[in-house]
């Protein structure tokens, strides 16, 4: 059988791709040699985007059972990682743009008129199914960030908020964590114990070695260690916190991440661990590309405002802290006692979460 020529282009559908960069500058005046980079690029993040979607599509499907198939964790971390490896990707391919210089893009930036990446659906999408909420957004527009999209694409936003988010859905993924409270074994009742050995044995070592003056700011400092971890360890102040916005986690779903930090070298917590972890790297690289992008667009035109209306760099940069969705994750690290002072599981707690599987003659 004969193939029909040019699979290669057909299969890719090329033309199509090809054809659509379609720079703005010349019908409107000047052609501006830097607008064909300025579209490639702009496509090319799009079509990442997009597979970020797809992946994204995937794992939330995954996670969308009451109960999460053990056997979906490895297909939910590679997707996760390959979001990562993505992301890495799209925070260095900035370097590109920097090649081309801010008078130069000032030649073709008239011709874009109101168009700017503020529009990008799919990026909202990804935020949005990420967990990041309507509530917490920087209010530009009056808090209506979509306003300037077409109302298919404004719904498809409505409708990933109005779902449960990835956020959500590994909130309570973590609040079902059976560890947590087993049998006569209570983690919060163990770990709180533990800490409360930690700080005694401090504030003793403290009345032992240090002067009146000294001894009086470690004690105080010791103090507010208490009150700090009182805030995670007594489950009203945690609602109270959730009420201020210091978390969004939930009180069982907070337990059972420190559980999987503190003890992630237990066989059965080594996969929810490397989860956790590639979770706060995708929060880290779009953090980064936000930081990277907020450099570029100062650079590029310093403090004016952008075309798509915000203040531009300066609502970029407050973007950076305030749009971040994980951000709980990184707080569990506040934490944290030494692994010494970690109080041992029980042996048959220990045992329920190592791996089933003994070779007959072996160890
Ligand atoms: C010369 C290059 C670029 C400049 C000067 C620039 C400028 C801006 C400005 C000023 C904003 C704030 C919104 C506004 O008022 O317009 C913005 C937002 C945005 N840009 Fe760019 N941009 C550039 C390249 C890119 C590229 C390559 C992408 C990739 C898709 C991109 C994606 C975005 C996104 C997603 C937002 C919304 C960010 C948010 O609201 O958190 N930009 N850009």
């Amino acid at each position: 059988m004969t193939q029909p020529k040019d699979l290669y282009s057909d299969y890719l559908r090329l033309d199509r791709i090809l054809d659509a960069q379609t720079p703005w500058s010349g019908p409107a005046g000047k052609a501006a040699h830097d607008e064909m980079l300025f579209i490639i690029f702009h496509q090319t993040y799009e079509l990442w985007f997009r597979q970020t979607l797809f992946e994204l599509d995937d794992i939330q499907q995954r996670f969308s059972s009451s109960v999460v198939d053990d056997r979906d964790m490895h297909p939910i971390l590679a997707r996760l990682d390959r979001i990562a490896a993505i992301w890495r990707l799209l925070v260095r391919q900035l370097d590109v743009l920097e090649t081309m210089a801010p008078q130069d893009f000032l030649d073709f930036r008239e011709a874009l008129r109101s168009a700017s990446g503020f529009q990008s659906w799919q990026f909202r999408l990804i935020e949005a199914r990420l967990g990041l909420r309507r509530s917490d957004r920087i209010p530009v527009f009056h808090g209506e960030f979509d306003a300037g999209l077409a109302a298919d694409r404004r719904r498809q936003i409505g409708s990933a908020e109005s779902h449960p988010s990835l956020y959500d859905q590994i909130d309570g993924w973590l609040s079902r964590t059976p560890f947590v409270d087993r049998g006569d074994y209570k983690f919060w009742e163990s770990y709180r114990a533990a800490v409360d050995r930690v700080l005694d044995a401090k504030a003793a070592a403290a009345q032992h070695d240090l002067g009146a003056e000294a001894l009086a700011s470690e004690l105080a400092a010791i103090d507010r260690g208490r009150r700090k971890f009182h805030l995670i360890f007594d489950e009203a102040e945690h609602a109270k916190g959730v009420a201020e916005g210091l978390w969004r986690m939930s009180w069982r779903g907070l337990q059972a991440a420190l559980l999987i930090t503190l003890y992630r070298q237990e066989p059965i917590l080594q996969m929810p661990a490397r989860l956790l972890s590639v979770i706060m790297d995708v929060d880290e690289l779009l953090a980064l590309w936000r930081y990277r992008h907020a450099l570029m667009v100062q650079r590029m035109m310093g403090t004016a405002i952008g075309t798509g209306g915000s203040a531009g760099y300066g609502y970029l940069m407050a973007t950076l802290e305030k749009h971040r969705i994980f951000g709980d994750l990184y707080g569990l690290a506040t934490y944290l006692i030494p692994s010494h002072a970690l109080p041992p599981l029980p042996e048959r707690l220990r045992s329920e979460m190592g791996y089933r599987y003994h070779a007959e003659n072996g160890p």
